[in-house]
């Protein structure tokens, strides 16, 4: 097993512009890649875009431009949203790449010489917006079960992968391993799907022309599904780079709860065929819904990711994602909602701590961190809350517990509020019990540091807003847990900088 980190979201259609389920999608593992390179691990943050298959030729099509040329056009856009929402992946795969078809073809001509795919006729239904096949039986009113759309009847030769020689062991994986898919209830679908019985998928389609091509029969182009897949493979160095897949693999793989039976099911068939060790978690997030319907395009509800951010700002976007709902349900997405987590949990409780705590640095100390002085019971009190809270914060990460991992933080945001209350530097200050307000006072701005450094996965760029206004100048997205999380990093004498608060409030009706 590698050493490092390996992380995956889905590869995105290039048929059109990105919205917000994209986005969500994307940040989340942004946020445990981040969260991992932090506590030290050598991690490798994987996405890029699906850009076969006839979804993508259709589009090309309408647009009266080659395929190849749509591709290169819109694979832009997903660039440019990934800079504006910090994403910090370490490669950005196209499956229109050499490397990557390479990869593909090779793995096509093994399984084909080893028998585990063979050729067969092909009759049976196709929805092309899923780009998936459906057994007549799975159709609802002759429509396709996923998106109600029309699908079309195929017949044709076509390659097969024998996903059925694999299944049974696939199921004691699956048993073997409770975390492999999340949330547990993913899991029991993929459970009763499978025991349903699974059939053979076909692998190839001759009456398209934008694909890979089968290597040993070029009138067949590789069916989309089976060549995105392997982008998780032939991203990471399989069969060109020893030592950078044996670093990284195996994958967790995050993915939108829609795509989980190609995740859950053929994709782990095709490593098991490969002998390739299966993913550590797949982990399937849920849908953002308006009005009780999966946000899309299709559907003719956008919302645009980069209008958001204009409009409220990336860190306020990203933190509304992860803070929301817990990961792998789905959210009802509404502006008031959005805004009333920024009034309550950004403005108020966050900004409102280092509003208040700033102004008594200068005023007692010219700005500058104080010396530490004399414990109280309280200020022992705090430190031993954030220990906890810290411990808490990594169990949670670790498990992708991304909203209780918030709530944790901002547990700590709460108690440093109190603590202001209760140890109530003004009294100290009239009173002049010097020893006392440098402690309460160095306690406090620690205790934001460390609430700046747990908060920098989600929201780096406050992160480092709230550093800067310590007056560090490292970024913390820089700085290691083990260095980062230690109780009394900040240095006494350190001048702070005030600046304006973090999160205005914004003034328009809000949901509580
Ligand atoms: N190209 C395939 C994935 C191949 S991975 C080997 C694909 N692309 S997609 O662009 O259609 O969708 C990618 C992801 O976006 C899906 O996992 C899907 O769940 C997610 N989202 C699309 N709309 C969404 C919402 N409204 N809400 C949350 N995520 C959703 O499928």
């Amino acid at each position: 097993m590698g050493a490092g980190f390996y992380i995956t979201t889905p590869i995105y259609y290039v048929n059109d512009v990105p919205h917000i389920g994209h986005a969500y999608c994307t940040v989340v593992a942004d946020v445990v890649a981040r969260y991992q390179r932090l506590a030290g691990k050598d991690v490798f943050f994987l996405t890029g875009t699906d850009e076969h298959g006839q979804k993508v030729e259709k589009a090309a099509n309408a647009r009266g431009l080659a395929p190849l040329e749509h591709c290169d056009l819109m694979v832009r856009p997903f660039k440019d949203l990934w800079r504006r929402y910090q994403i910090s992946n370490d490669d950005f795969i196209r499956t229109t790449e050499e490397r990557h078809e390479r990869v593909v073809a090779k793995i096509y001509q093994r399984l084909y010489e080893q028998g585990d795919i063979f050729k067969s006729l092909y009759e049976g239904w196709y929805c092309i917006h899923e780009e998936t096949f459906w057994p007549e039986n799975r159709l609802v009113d002759g429509n396709c079960p996923d998106c109600g759309r029309p699908v079309e009847w195929l017949e044709e030769e076509s390659y097969y992968f024998r996903t059925s020689a694999y299944v049974d062991k696939l199921l004691k994986h699956i048993e073997l391993h409770p975390d492999f898919i999340r949330p547990g209830s993913r899991r029991n679908e993929v459970v009763s799907f499978i025991k349903s019985g699974v059939e053979d998928i076909s692998v190839s389609r001759t009456s398209i022309k934008w694909g890979i091509k089968v290597p040993f029969d070029t009138e067949h182009v590789i069916y989309v599904w089976f060549d995105a897949l392997i982008n998780y493979l032939s991203a990471v160095g399989y069969l060109y780079d020893e030592e950078k897949f044996t670093r990284f693999w195996p994958p967790v793989h995050f993915l939108g709860k829609d795509i989980i039976k190609f995740h859950a099911v053929i994709w782990p068939c095709m490593l098991m065929a490969l002998e390739i060790p299966l993913p550590k978690a797949i982990m399937a997030t849920g849908f953002w819904t308006l009005g009780e319907q999966k946000i899309s395009k299709s559907r003719g509800q956008v919302i645009d990711p980069i209008e958001l951010s204009d409009e409220f700002g990336v860190d306020a976007v990203r933190y509304f994602f992860t803070r929301e709902v817990p990961l792998g349900q789905d959210g009802e997405f509404s502006r008031s909602a959005l805004i009333g987590r920024i009034n309550h949990d950004l403005a108020n409780d966050l900004g409102n701590l280092l509003n208040r705590t700033l102004p008594m640095i200068e005023r007692y100390f010219d700005a500058l961190i104080p010396e530490r002085g004399e414990e109280l019971a309280l200020t022992a009190d705090l430190i031993s809350e954030s220990a906890a809270i810290i411990s808490r914060y990594h169990e949670l990460m670790e498990n992708f517990e991304l909203r209780p991992a918030l709530q944790e933080i901002w547990k700590l945001v709460a108690k440093a509020n109190k603590f202001i209350d209760e140890a109530a530097p003004w009294a100290l200050f009239k009173a002049q019990k010097d020893a006392q307000l440098r402690e309460v006072i160095y306690d406090l701005a620690e205790t934001i540091r460390i609430i700046a450094q747990l908060i920098t996965p989600f929201m780096p760029a406050t992160g480092k807003k709230i550093y800067e206004q310590l007056g560090l100048v490292a970024d913390p997205s820089d700085i290691r847990f083990d260095s980062g999380l230690v109780w009394g990093y900040l240095r006494a004498g350190t001048k702070t900088n005030r600046a304006a608060p973090l999160f205005p409030r914004i003034e328009e009706k809000e949901k509580r």
